[in-house]
């Protein structure tokens, strides 16, 4: 499973691919895990999930951004969501990257785009959560978020429990409104933990000190021991449930995340939506690579998706292949 996992990384990192899959619409299995393609699709994803008792976080899906013009389509898009989430009345609120909003491209550039989103979601008094990337994008995307900080209240952001100093910035933070999580990335052993039994015990410790010192915490899992340790605790320690919600990404673990808004959880889902799909479709195959019946699924029942799945498939197997000649 590791040398599975380390190919859809890769194959994450793949910018042909990111191009090609762009080109052809959502396929192999990606429809069932992104919301839409445009504004309008998403809207009404957002309706039905409001329907049941669910909020959403949207996001604009955009990766592997080095021109100027695709970080401000990135930029009018996001405001564009903003305002729908407005005017159709929705529970709804935005997460975005820094990278997408040109942290790539300079620096300053993407805090007058970052600013100019938030500055258009404040006047709804809507968050803004900026996710988080890799190590080499961590600093630079707090910074981003200290400054903007300066002037506006409405955002907060992500502790990845991999990383050593998660604890070190979930002090530093606790006075926002954060969401935090396990980590995404493959990062090295130098910066962040390794192990499941590591991260896990850290994402714990990590939940339980913002539960109980933080402003508001999202617990963003699909974990269900997690979020069973997290529904003791809060019994444990009266923690109120205006103070915390779970969240979890769109088309997975459906049942439960309704099961929680019944229970009266604040439930909120993870809305990705757009035709930049493939990065963010790649790293939820590298954490389970189970949802790959998903994909093979879709490219054998569906003629047209081979083309995209045929030239990830050869990838895959050719990284697989070197990465096993050399583990033997
Ligand atoms: P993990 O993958 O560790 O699984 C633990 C166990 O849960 C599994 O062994 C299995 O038993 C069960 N399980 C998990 N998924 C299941 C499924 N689909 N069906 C059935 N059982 C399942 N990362 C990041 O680096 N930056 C970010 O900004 C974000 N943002 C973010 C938002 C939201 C809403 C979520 C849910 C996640 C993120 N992440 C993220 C991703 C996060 O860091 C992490 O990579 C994934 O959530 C996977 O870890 P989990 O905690 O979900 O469980």
């Amino acid at each position: 499973m590791p040398i599975l996992k380390d190919v859809f990384m890769s194959l994450s990192q793949n910018q042909l691919l990111n191009s090609a899959a762009k080109k052809y619409g959502l396929k192999m299995g990606a429809q069932s895990v992104v919301a839409g393609t445009n504004v309008a699709e998403t809207i009404k994803s957002i309706k039905e999930l409001n329907a049941l008792g669910i909020s959403a976080t949207v996001d604009n899906l955009g990766e592997f951004v080095f021109e100027k013009e695709e970080a401000i389509t990135a930029k009018n898009n996001i405001i564009e969501v903003i305002e729908g989430i407005h005017e159709n009345g929705v529970d709804a609120h935005i997460s975005l990257k820094a990278t997408q909003l040109g942290l790539d491209i300079d620096y300053d550039f993407c805090y007058q785009n970052l600013k100019e989103i938030v500055a258009a979601a404040s006047k709804y008094d809507m968050h803004i959560n900026i996710d988080m990337e890799d190590y080499g994008h961590l600093q630079p995307s707090f910074d981003l978020m200290d400054e903007l900080l300066k002037e506006y209240s409405n955002v907060g952001t992500v502790i990845q429990a991999y990383f050593y100093r998660a604890t070190d910035d979930i002090e530093k933070y606790k006075n926002l409104r954060l969401r935090i999580v396990k980590g995404a990335y493959k990062e090295p052993v130098e910066y962040a933990y390794q192990t499941k039994e590591e991260i896990d015990a850290n994402y714990i410790k990590l939940i339980e000190y913002h539960l109980l010192n933080g402003k508001f915490t999202s617990i963003a899992t699909h974990d269900h021991n997690v979020i069973n340790h997290v529904k003791q605790f809060v019994e444990e320690n009266q923690i109120p449930r205006e103070k915390y919600e779970f969240q979890m990404l769109y088309g997975f673990r459906k049942d439960m995340q309704v099961d929680l808004a019944k229970q009266g959880y604040n439930f909120c889902t993870y809305v990705p939506f757009g035709d930049d799909w493939y990065g963010y479709f790649m790293r939820r195959l590298a954490e389970r690579p189970q949802n790959l019946n998903l994909v093979v699924k879709q490219v054998f029942t569906k003629r047209t998706n081979t083309a995209i799945g045929l030239a990830a498939g050869i990838f895959a197997l050719g990284r697989l292949s070197a990465k096993t000649k050399k583990n033997k």
